[in-house]
């Protein structure tokens, strides 16, 4: 299976508004006619009006996390399934702010990530390292461990990607070396090959940490990363669209 390439997904994580679905407009107006894949995960009271604001635009909409169940008493919570309903296509599942302010281990993402498929959206899975697991030297036992414990099985011979988000590089403007990416986009790789055989080699790997557009070009070239998961940069429309363009 061929996934295309790469994928520009926007996090807005808790920001924005209705007023802000302008950005979205602008952003899906300037695309049209370019073949890029791109996303944006709005919060999801958002979701539905994006999808409104977005008819007829190739701009793909996602969720920020689900719940693995698909209905219950879960305050606060939603279901892969709500999502869906509302116009998600895509989710991110483990994101590292989810993983610290929830408490969110591997398995609760690989639980999450089967509901995602369950509720027929692509799961964007994130994995990363601390600044002081990568000073100890453990950033890759670290992350590939992550890829283990949080891709179930049922994931082979799905569409999904795999976030690379280094916790010291989201929203602070620092960034690992080229090589250092390159070396975590390869080991995951061949992670991915060691649990899913040959199905390993389809999923996209993405990089996210401080993207902008004056470093999107770079990191985007890089081996084996598939595209960008952006914070900060995918909330404004020419900032996002600057990324995009480095493809
Ligand atoms: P950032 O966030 O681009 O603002 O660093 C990335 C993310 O958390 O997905």
């Amino acid at each position: 299976m061929t996934i295309p390439r790469p994928l520009i997904a926007g996090n807005w994580k808790m920001n924005g508004s209705l007023a802000a679905l302008e950005e979205a407009r602008t952003l899906a107006a300037a695309l049209s006619g370019k073949s890029v894949r791109v996303a944006i995960c709005p919060p999801s009271t958002l979701v539905g009006p994006m999808r409104q604001a977005l008819l007829n635009s190739q701009v793909l909409i996602g969720g920020q996390d689900c719940h693995p169940e698909v209905a219950g008493p879960f305050t606060g919570d939603i279901s892969a399934e709500m999502l869906a309903e509302a116009g998600a296509v895509m989710v991110i599942l483990g994101h590292s702010e989810r993983r610290a302010a929830y408490g969110e281990t591997d398995d609760r993402v690989a639980a999450k990530v089967g509901a995602a498929l369950r509720g027929g959206l692509e799961p964007i899975v994130c994995v990363g390292e601390t600044l002081d697991q990568r000073k100890a030297g453990d950033a890759l036992s670290v992350v590939t461990a992550q890829i283990r414990g949080s891709l179930p099985a049922t994931l082979a011979g799905r569409v999904f990607s795999v976030a690379y988000e280094p916790i010291w590089a989201i929203g602070t403007g620092l960034t690992p070396t080229l090589s250092e990416i390159e070396e975590m986009h390869l080991a995951i790789r061949a992670t991915l090959g060691d649990v899913f055989g040959t199905d390993g080699s389809s999923p996209l790997i993405l990089y996210g940490g401080s993207v902008k557009p004056s470093n999107a070009a770079e990191i985007l070239h890089a081996a084996e990363v598939g595209g960008a998961l952006v914070g900060g940069a995918s909330l404004k429309a020419t900032d996002f669209l600057g990324i995009i363009e480095a493809v």
